[in-house]
Parts: C-alpha cells; sequence; structure tokens
C-alpha cells in the first residue's frame, strides 16, 4: 500500500503544469500521487495527459449546474470519492465559491504566473510587458475566497526582457512553473509548510530554502 498523499487537480486546458505534476509524483520517492483529474471543460490536452499516465479523469462541465456552489459541490463529491487530501488547481478558469474555499483551506493551492501580490486576474503576460516591469515570475499560495490573494508558499523570479512579447514571457515563466509546482506541492504533502492564521508557516528555515530562486537564463 502507497502511504502517499492523494491529490486532486483541477484542470481547464492545456494541462502542463498538471504534466509537471504527473511527472514528478512518477518520481519514487515524491510524497504526493495525482488520484484524479478534473476538468470544467471536455476534450481538452489536460484530460488525455491524465488518461495517458491512467489516472481517474472526469469533466464537470459547469454549464449543466444551477450555480457555483452546486458546481463545486460536485467536484467535492469526486475528490472526497478518492480520498484526496490536497487539490491543486492548475490552470483551471473557474472562481471557487467561498464554501469551497474554506472546505478545503490549508490544502488548497494555485499557480500563478506572476510575482504576487503584482499582476492579480488574467492577461498577466501582456500587463507584465505593458509595465516596463523588468521582473516577473510566477507564484504558488494558498487559496484564499478572495482571487489571488492567498499566503505565498513558493517564487521563481524571471527576468522580462527588452524584446519580450507576451508569448515569449508566457514561455518563460510556463518552464519556470514546472519546476516551481511540484516543489510546493511537495512541501505541502510532506507538512513542511501549513496555512496559520492567514500565513504560510514553514516547519523549519530549511524547508523554505529553494523556494524563492531565480532560474539561469537559456
Ligand atoms: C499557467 O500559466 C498557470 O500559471 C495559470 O494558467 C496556466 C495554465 O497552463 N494559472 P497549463 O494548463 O498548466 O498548461
Amino acid at each position: 500500500m502507497s502511504g502517499r498523499v492523494k491529490v486532486g487537480v483541477l484542470i481547464s486546458g492545456r494541462g502542463s503544469n498538471l504534466q509537471a505534476l504527473i511527472d514528478a509524483c512518477a518520481e519514487p520517492d515524491f510524497p504526493a500521487e495525482i488520484a484524479c483529474v478534473i476538468s470544467n471543460v471536455s476534450d481538452v490536452e489536460g484530460l488525455r495527459r491524465a488518461a495517458r499516465a491512467g489516472i481517474p479523469a472526469h469533466t464537470v462541465a459547469h454549464g449543466t449546474f444551477a450555480g457555483r456552489e452546486s458546481f463545486d459541490m460536485a467536484m467535492d463529491t469526486i475528490l472526497r470519492r478518492a480520498n484526496v487530501a490536497i487539490v491543486c488547481l492548475a490552470g483551471f478558469m473557474r472562481v471557487l465559491s467561498d464554501r469551497f474555499v474554506e472546505d478545503w483551506l490549508g490544502r488548497l493551492i494555485n499557480i500563478h504566473p506572476s510575482l504576487l501580490p503584482a499582476f492579480k486576474g488574467l492577461d498577466v503576460h501582456r500587463r507584465v510587458v505593458e509595465s516596463g516591469a523588468r521582473i516577473s515570475g510566477c507564484t504558488v499560495h494558498f487559496v484564499v475566497p478572495e482571487l489571488d490573494s492567498g499566503p505565498i508558499i513558493a517564487q521563481a523570479a524571471l527576468p522580462v526582457l527588452p524584446a519580450d512579447t507576451e508569448d515569449a514571457l508566457a514561455a518563460r515563466t510556463l518552464l519556470a512553473e514546472h519546476t516551481l509546482y511540484p516543489l510546493a506541492l511537495k512541501l505541502l504533502a510532506e507538512n513542511r509548510v501549513r496555512l496559520d492564521n492567514g500565513r504560510a508557516m514553514f516547519g523549519q528555515i530549511g524547508d523554505a530554502k529553494g523556494l524563492l530562486f531565480n532560474p539561469p537564463l537559456r
């Protein structure tokens, strides 16, 4: 029997971060395993990635529910049936109800493609390039009811290059996301970070090491 922590991943599309988590979970010493994937959109690449990895994958189409609460409840039922302990949002494009967020508080994390608290919301890379900022990055954070505002677990910082387009910055950021998300999940699965009184608390100073990194340019 595996003693690994069961994770549910919520997606809406391409699923490249899901793939990074799948690949990390394939390592024998990784402390978590993906027990189910849920997409609110059918026929997306992320669902195919789950199928290729042999992970149970579900489409829960938000449009077929009367409201946000019942949609979230349907996902909650699947997650609990799969004995999930941690939920990772990976490009999940729906706002979750406060009830769902409160129920999973401390066990629900998200990846966002900016150095939060800067550039919350959508269209991040276009806004970063337009802003003239010289540094951007990505963030893994605990999810709280307010969008993109939860306590930060881990961040990677990246330069914004003078010639960067929105797409070039997005591609460079995505590579960093694929390293950062498994690192943050590992920490949470090993109980080395927890949400405590509105802050991300690390077990030991060393547990935060390597979580604030600045990948070299390729
Ligand atoms: C990523 O950039 C992630 O930070 C954001 O949505 C995008 C999802 O990409 N939340 P993918 O579906 O994981 O490839």
